[in-house]
């Protein structure tokens, strides 16, 4: 008996209609004040059997779904397409200069059993790109998009006022802010629907002082911002629009600005390196705000950062340096 109840648990997951069916047996026994299930709950598939402590197994499958990242092809980006991808999403990477040799790239897509990513040259900025990109993901079978995620970051860096210019301000938004709703804007034009999840990336840049950071800071607020006032414009279709401010992380780009002489600084503070993020931490957060069980929450900031600049601070520093010398 067990094991035909098992096989059809099997079935069940791999067919869609029965999928749906039995989740909602599940749903209606669990919850018996339930009218109907949605339909991101249908691609929650929960399993009853026991795990070691004796609770329901629950996993998460976007297969027939679709994720557009911007900058999706390296750091922060590409571990959030793969996590997207091993969940059986179809990923749309966009990249602006590109690589000569990206079958590093497809191999780790091949390695975690997603689908095969499609890599797009549109740059953020430009609408031109935008509306290429729209028009060549609809050529390719795209029928909607599903997640959204607003990843790419580009600034003007300014040391000081003499510095700052307001062409490189819009230009700065431009990359880094506008693409938020413009994409937001083109998927609706060419789909018919806005993305059930956005999510913008952002950066503590906005609460921290950081030398050179001016437009930085300036386009991730008004990203949050917009963020904000967006969760509410679109609540009613349906979507989920939140933000994700992330502490520092060792990206490919970051080591190589900073280099391991900043690791070294840290371990010379007393920080373990393991308080900066890694972008495979970045994506387990875009991921598990997109599962569809924080669906709570909208129109929010999210700091993830391990607590790192809680535990960094003057007196802190002060405190240790008086230590050492005894
Ligand atoms: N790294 C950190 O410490 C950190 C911390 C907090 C927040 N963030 C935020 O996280 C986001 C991602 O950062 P990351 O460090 O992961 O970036 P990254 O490693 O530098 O990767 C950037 C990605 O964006 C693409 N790209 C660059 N300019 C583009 C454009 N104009 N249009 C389309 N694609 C473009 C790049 O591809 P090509 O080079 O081939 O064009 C690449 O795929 C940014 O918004 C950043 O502000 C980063």
């Amino acid at each position: 008996m067990a094991r035909i109840f098992g096989r059809f648990i099997m079935e069940a997951t791999h067919n869609p209609c029965l999928r749906a069916s039995f989740i909602r047996q599940v749903i209606e026994e669990r919850h018996p004040q339930r009218q109907k299930i949605n339909k991101f709950e249908q691609r929650i598939v929960l399993l009853p059997k026991k795990s070691k402590n004796g609770g329901s197994m629950i996993t998460i499958d976007f297969s027939g779904k679709n994720a557009l990242i911007t900058g999706g092809t390296r750091g922060i980006g590409l571990a959030t397409a793969l996590l997207f991808g091993r969940a059986g999403a179809r990923t749309w990477l966009t990249y602006k200069w590109g690589q000569d040799d990206y079958s590093a790239l497809y191999a780790a897509f091949l390695e975690a059993g997603a689908p095969k990513p499609v890599l797009m040259q549109a740059d953020v900025s430009v609408d031109e790109d935008t509306s290429k990109l729209m028009a060549e993901m609809a050529e390719q079978g795209a029928e909607g998009v599903d997640f959204f995620i607003s990843n790419v970051g580009f600034a003007q860096r300014t040391m000081n006022l003499n510095e700052y210019k307001k062409r490189s301000l819009f230009k700065t938004l431009e990359y880094s802010t506008w693409p938020l709703i413009s994409y937001s804007q083109a998927i609706r034009k060419t789909f018919g629907a806005y993305p059930r999840r956005i999510i913008g990336i952002s950066s503590d840049g906005p609460s921290h002082f950081y030398r050179g950071y001016d437009f930085v800071a300036a386009s991730k607020a008004l990203l949050e911002h917009f963020a904000r006032y967006m969760s509410i414009h679109l609540f009613e279709e349906g979507c989920r629009v939140n933000v994700i401010r992330f502490g520092s992380v060792k990206t490919e780009s970051f080591s190589a600005i900073f280099g391991e002489a900043f690791f070294d600084y840290l371990r010379a503070n007393g920080i373990p390196e393991e308080m900066l993020l890694s972008p495979e931490e970045c994506a387990q957060a875009v991921f598990a705000l997109a599962s569809g069980f924080m669906d709570a929450i909208n129109g929010q900031i999210i700091t993830v950062d391990k607590g790192m600049p809680f535990r960094d601070n003057l007196m802190m520093r002060y405190q240790e340096s008086r230590e050492e010398q005894g």
